[in-house]
Order: structure tokens, then C-alpha cells, then sequence
């Protein structure tokens, strides 16, 4: 059974705000009732037919406050960047299956706005009282959004990972971020025979496991799968996913 009850929500802008170039930060306030992270809402745009998915990137039970953190893109995040406190907004959540937490000392890797879901991971890690390391690589010191153990700029995320599983000691990695990012860390998690899970970004159009845009390839068990990135995902193991 679904931990926290799907369905369509109509909130309001607690707050918003730019945190970083390009880069905003929403509240929202409504019935939505829970969420793990890893899982997202998508968001009702005006005169468009998607929505657009946006990671959950903090969930306040008590104030019923959810956060999103975007980058600025086309029309669906400008007419989210001008949102103010007050305005109406509609969005479907929680969706997709989320990050397992399991008690394992961990590393989270958010490569440039895919540190919104990590941010959320450390948290729920850190109130379990679980061990983890969250590093945040961006690509200049403009973009860089705050919240991380450890933060890159401009160099890759990646380059001292190997040696900080090994320091660290490393038995588990979570991470959100470029395809490029993703598959590399699942090549590193293999090497060091830890597991990954991975959140997978892929161009949604229902966000519901319905229109089939937005499957991958899987490999479970000598056999390959196709699996829908908004419904079975966006969450998978980096050891089962097809990298074309
Ligand atoms: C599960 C998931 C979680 C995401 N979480 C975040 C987040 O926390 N913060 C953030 O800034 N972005 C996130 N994205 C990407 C975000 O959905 C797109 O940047 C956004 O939809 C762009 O909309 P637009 O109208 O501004 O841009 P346009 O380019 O005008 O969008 C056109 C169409 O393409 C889709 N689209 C465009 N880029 C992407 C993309 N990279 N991924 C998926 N669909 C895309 C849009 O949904 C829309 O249907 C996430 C995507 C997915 C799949
Ligand atoms: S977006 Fe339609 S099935 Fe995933």
C-alpha cells in the first residue's frame, strides 16, 4: 500500500525566492499529507497540457509545507518563478516510489539542481540518526545551492569519490543528477561492490505511468524489462539500469 495517499492538490505560495543563478525556491502550503524523498509533484502549468516534474525537495508534516527547488528553463518554470506568496497553485503528488532508507552509512551525490531530492534524503537520513555524506557539485560558484557536507565547483562531482568511499567507508550511494553523472557512479558503485540508487530524469508527459515516454530499460535477473521512469521510478538500482 502507497505510504502516503496520491492524489491532486490545490495549494498556496508560502514563500518564493531566487537562491542561486537561475535557480528558485518554492513553498507550498496544502493537504498533501507526507513524502519520501525522491518522490515528486507535477505541476499544473497555464495553457499547457503536461505538467512539469519538479523532485520533492523537503516536506514539513507539522506546517504541511512542501519545497521545490528549480532551474529556469522554458515557459513552465518562468510562470513558476513568478509566483508570489498567496497565488493558487495545482499539482498532482506524491508521485513516483522514492529513495529506500536503509541503515547504511551513506554517500548522496547531487550534481547541479539535483541536489533538490538529495537535500531532502540527508534530512530524513539525519533525523534516523544515520550516517551519511552529501556532496553537491555545481558547475560555478553562482549556481551553488546551499546544504551540502562538501561542495565542487567546476570541476567534476565525481573526481575524489572513489577515495572518499574508501575514507568514508562508504556502503551505500544515492545520487540525482545528469544522465552522464548517474552512469558513472553506478560504473564507480559496481567497482567498489556497493549498491547505487539512482533518481532518473526523463522527459514526462502524463507523469503517470500511462503515455509509456518515459520508460527505460532494465536488467533484473538475466532478463530485460522495460520499467516507466514517473511510476516504477524515478528511483532505480544503478546495477539493473540499460545505459544506451
Ligand atoms: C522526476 C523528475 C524530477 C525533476 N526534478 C526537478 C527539480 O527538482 N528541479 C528542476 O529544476 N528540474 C527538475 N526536473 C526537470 C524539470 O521537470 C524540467 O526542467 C521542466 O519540466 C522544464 O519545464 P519548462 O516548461 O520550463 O521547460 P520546457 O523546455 O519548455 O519544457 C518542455 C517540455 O519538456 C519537458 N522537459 C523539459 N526538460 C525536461 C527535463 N530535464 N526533465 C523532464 N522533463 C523535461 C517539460 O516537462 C515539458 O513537457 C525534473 C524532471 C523529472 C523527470
Ligand atoms: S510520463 Fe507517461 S508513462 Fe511516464
Amino acid at each position: 500500500m502507497e505510504k502516503y495517499k496520491k492524489g491532486n492538490f490545490k495549494g498556496k505560495i508560502n514563500s518564493s525566492g531566487q537562491i542561486a543563478l537561475d535557480t528558485y525556491k518554492l513553498e507550498i502550503i496544502s493537504d498533501l499529507q507526507g513524502a519520501k524523498p525522491g518522490q515528486f509533484i507535477s505541476v499544473l502549468c497555464p495553457e499547457k497540457t503536461f505538467r512539469r516534474p519538479f523532485s520533492i525537495s523537503n516536506f514539513d508534516s507539522k506546517k504541511h509545507l512542501l519545497t521545490i527547488l528549480f532551474k529556469l528553463k522554458g515557459d513552465g518554470t518562468n510562470y513558476l518563478k513568478n509566483l508570489k506568496k498567496g497565488d493558487d497553485i495545482e499539482f498532482s503528488a506524491p508521485l513516483g516510489n522514492g529513495f529506500e532508507l536503509l541503515n547504511k552509512n551513506s554517500l548522496l551525490v547531487g550534481a547541479g539542481i539535483g541536489i533538490a531530492p538529495m537535500l531532502f534524503l540527508k534530512k530524513e537520513l539525519d533525523s534516523n540518526n544515520i550516517k551519511n555524506y552529501l556532496m553537491g557539485g555545481f558547475k560555478s560558484k553562482e549556481e551553488v545551492i546551499e546544504g551540502s557536507d562538501e561542495t565542487v565547483i567546476g570541476g567534476s562531482v565525481l573526481d575524489n569519490i572513489e577515495k572518499i568511499i574508501d575514507e568514508k567507508q562508504i556502503e551505500i550511494i544515492y545520487s540525482c543528477g545528469p544522465l552522464i553523472v548517474l552512469k558513472l557512479l553506478s560504473q564507480i558503485a559496481k567497482k567498489k561492490n556497493i549498491p547505487s540508487y539512482l533518481a532518473m530524469e526523463r522527459v514526462m508527459a502524463c507523469s503517470l505511468g500511462v503515455c509509456r515516454g518515459c520508460v527505460i530499460k532494465l536488467l533484473k535477473n538475466n532478463e530485460e524489462q522495460n520499467a516507466s521512469v514517473c511510476k516504477d521510478g524515478p528511483v532505480f538500482l544503478g546495477s539493473e539500469i540499460i545505459w544506451n
